[in-house]
């Protein structure tokens, strides 16, 4: 049976390409977005928009009732680490009471599935690999925002009887094959995002915070996820806790690490030219993490198709170059 499906953050970076890849095969796509940092030239013409805040849980509740919603993705949230440790509170009533009051709209409905975007930062201080069972203990007030979220998703799922998955995203990047959509929103700090706003400038230059970590270079390394294949992620995972009847918490990145040099060097074999500059550690960056996902490919059975790196940032550099 074909799905009706409500994607919170639609309107966003990860949440378009989700819909991108879901209209393809789904008439009943619908998004709802405050536009809070999320952009109209992003929202699919194939699914239905709708303005609003996940917050209103009387508006949601008629959404969900009057299209007779069966599946939620949800994305909507505010993401930048360094200005949740600043506004505290504002990050509480979006990330954590937005996602309560979402769920709230829940009770009565045919809502038999949930996708939830978490982090791989619910983890906290990692030094390595890391799998599902690592208890989450998050260190930064974004990532405290995030557990929070999951554990209303938790919560609740018996009560309002639906099934979850729950996924964490390492770094995200890449933009879609079309290039109609990718990442616009710059305040975020994401390193592929700055290469690709420096790969269009005449002297690229890019700061690195930190060169004596405990790793190979000294500099942080990180796991990425192409977002293509992390909408492919969001597919799968929604036929296999609405098929299965059984919910699931999954690490999402390729399984590899990268140091911030590893990717400078990439970027200089691509582009040649970059000035690098090293700055102070960032409070919270933690040394190294990268995802184990051993439950991810055996679970949905998926296998990555952009993990080349060169690719991610071609990607992201053809986007940058259209906008
Ligand atoms: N980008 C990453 O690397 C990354 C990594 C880990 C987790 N995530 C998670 O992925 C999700 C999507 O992130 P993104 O990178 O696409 O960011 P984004 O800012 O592009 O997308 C978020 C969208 O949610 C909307 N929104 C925010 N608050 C809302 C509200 N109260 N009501 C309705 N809409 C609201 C925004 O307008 C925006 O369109 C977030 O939940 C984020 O925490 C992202």
């Amino acid at each position: 049976m074909m799905q009706k499906i409500l994607i919170t953050g639609g309107a966003g970076y990860i949440g378009s390409h989700i819909v991108e890849k879901l209209v393809k095969t789904n008439k009943n796509v619908f998004i709802l977005d405050n536009l809070s940092t999320g952009f109209r030239r992003l929202i699919n013409k194939k699914a239905t928009f709708i303005k609003g805040d996940i917050a209103n849980t009387a508006k949601v509740k008629k959404i969900i009732n009057k299209n007779n919603i069966d599946s939620i993705i949800h994305l909507a949230a505010h993401l930048n680490v360094s200005e949740a440790e600043k506004y505290k509170k504002k990050y509480n009533k979006n990330n954590i009471r937005g996602t309560l009051r979402l769920i709230e709209a829940c009770k009565n409905s045919n809502i038999r599935n949930i996708i939830f975007s978490s982090s791989c930062s619910v983890y906290g201080s990692i030094n390595g690999s890391v799998d599902e069972k690592k208890k989450p203990n998050p260190q930064g007030h974004y990532a405290y925002t995030k557990y929070k979220g999951e554990q209303i998703i938790i919560k609740n799922s018996k009560k309002y009887n639906y099934q979850y998955a729950i996924l964490r995203y390492f770094n995200v990047a890449g933009a879609s094959d079309s290039n109609k959509i990718g990442e616009i929103q710059k305040s975020y700090g994401h390193l592929i995002k700055n290469l690709a706003i420096q790969s269009l400038k005449k002297r690229p230059k890019i700061s690195i915070f930190g060169n004596n970590y405990n790793t190979k270079d000294g500099t942080c390394v990180r796991d990425y996820v192409h977002v293509s294949d992390l909408a492919d992620i969001h597919i799968k995972s929604l036929k296999y806790i609405d098929t299965k009847k059984k919910s699931i918490t999954l690490n999402c990145g390729y399984g590899k690490g990268y140091s911030v040099l590893d990717i400078v060097n990439i970027f200089k074999k691509m582009n040649k030219r970059l000035i690098v500059n090293f700055a102070r550690k960032r409070p919270g960056d933690v040394a190294q993490i990268y995802a184990n996902i051993t439950k991810l490919k055996k679970t949905l059975k998926w296998k990555p198709k952009k993990n080349d790196f060169r690719k991610i940032l071609k990607s992201a550099f053809k986007w940058e170059k259209k906008i």
